[in-house]
């Protein structure tokens, strides 16, 4: 099968990203035809300091390949490599009704967070609808908060199909139900663009900074507490073995549940799922040079893919 999925070098990669996206994608290596990119074009719409986003585009890269993604086993680049993507969205925009962009919430969303509303941040469901027909892809792993997207994808590719005759493949989106949203340390979806992460590989004292920052209610150690309604056990449960899941989930429903020390014990998880990782990131930060030329050979492959739909569409 065809998967096919994309990040924007926007911030840190977090949590949220981790579950929601990146750990799917590369459990998807070894069985699919694997597609994963750094989307700089659409993070253009929310970073305008050149250093940032070449910056933040390198650590993304970084990022997938310490956590475990061979690039000699998937199709990885960075987005703005392969500029048919552009020419695509222009053709999509000329089918894509207002009122269906419009219904999208993410840019009322962005815009009351601070991003500035822009013609670009309007319709970058049209960019991301591109991404995914151009190389055809049949499934795509994403978090919930992207479902509208996948469905402006569909509904533009049977549009498309409908007036020019079949061409692109309808995508599925394939989002995990349990992983669905990842809450930030103030208890909104996690986002690099609400300042309320919890970065994968964030060092020592500032990773242990943030993870105190979880914010928790003021109820005593004794009392019972709500488990379902609690930041720090929603993202505890993603890395809690299940026996201990199942001791600390009796500890809110019958007190004793103490925040501090379950902060600590999150803490010591992180330490150990992403330990390893976090020293092969810095190997691979540490030779820039090598990096580019992974990405650089992956925009090749995927420039090819991208150039076949595109004389499809042109015809
Ligand atoms: P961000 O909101 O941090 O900028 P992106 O929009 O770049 O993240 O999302 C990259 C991928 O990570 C997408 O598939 C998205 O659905 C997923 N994702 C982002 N935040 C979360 C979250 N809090 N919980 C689950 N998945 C998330
Ligand atoms: N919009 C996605 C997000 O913010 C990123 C993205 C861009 C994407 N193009 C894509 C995801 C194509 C999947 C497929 O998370």
């Amino acid at each position: 099968m065809k998967i096919l999925s994309g990040i924007q070098p926007s911030g840190q990669l977090h949590i949220g990203n981790y579950f929601g996206m990146m750990q799917t994608m590369i459990a998807h290596m070894e069985s699919d035809e694997l597609y994963v990119f750094i989307v700089d074009l659409h993070a253009l719409t929310s970073v305008h300091d050149p250093a940032r986003l070449a910056t933040g585009t390198l650590e993304a890269a970084a990022d997938f390949l310490a956590l475990g993604l061979d690039p000699d086993k998937c199709i990885f680049w960075v987005q703005s490599d392969v500029p048919e993507v552009c020419e695509l969205t222009w053709v999509l925009s000329t089918l894509a009704p207002m009122g269906l962009i419009e219904r999208c919430h993410s840019y009322k969303d962005k815009v009351a967070k601070g991003v500035s509303a822009s013609h670009g941040l309007f319709s970058y469901p049209v960019l991301m609808a591109a991404d995914i027909l151009l190389y055809q892809a049949e499934q795509v792993p994403v978090g919930k908060d992207q479902k509208q997207h996948l469905e402006v994808a569909r509904d533009l590719a049977i549009k498309f199909n409908n007036q020019y005759g079949e061409t692109f493949v309808v995508p599925e989106p394939a989002i995990s139900e349990t992983m669905a949203i990842v809450p930030g340390i103030d208890g909104q979806k996690m986002s690099k663009s609400y300042g309320n992460t919890i970065p994968i590989f964030l060092e020592g004292k500032q990773l242990k900074k943030r993870v105190m920052a979880i914010e928790t209610d003021a109820t005593p150690v004794e009392a019972p507490k709500d488990p379902d309604n609690c930041n720090l056990y929603k993202i505890l449960r993603l890395f809690a073995a299940p026996a201990r899941m199942q001791e600390i989930h009796d500890l809110y429903i019958n007190g004793g549940a103490a925040y501090g020390y379950l902060k600590l014990e999150l803490l010591d998880l992180l330490n150990d799922k992403f330990g390893k990782a976090k020293k092969k990131k810095q190997e691979y930060l540490s030779d820039p040079a090598m990096l580019r030329a992974i990405l650089a050979g992956g925009a090749e492959k995927a420039r090819e893919k991208a150039a076949a739909t595109l004389d499809l569409v042109r015809s």
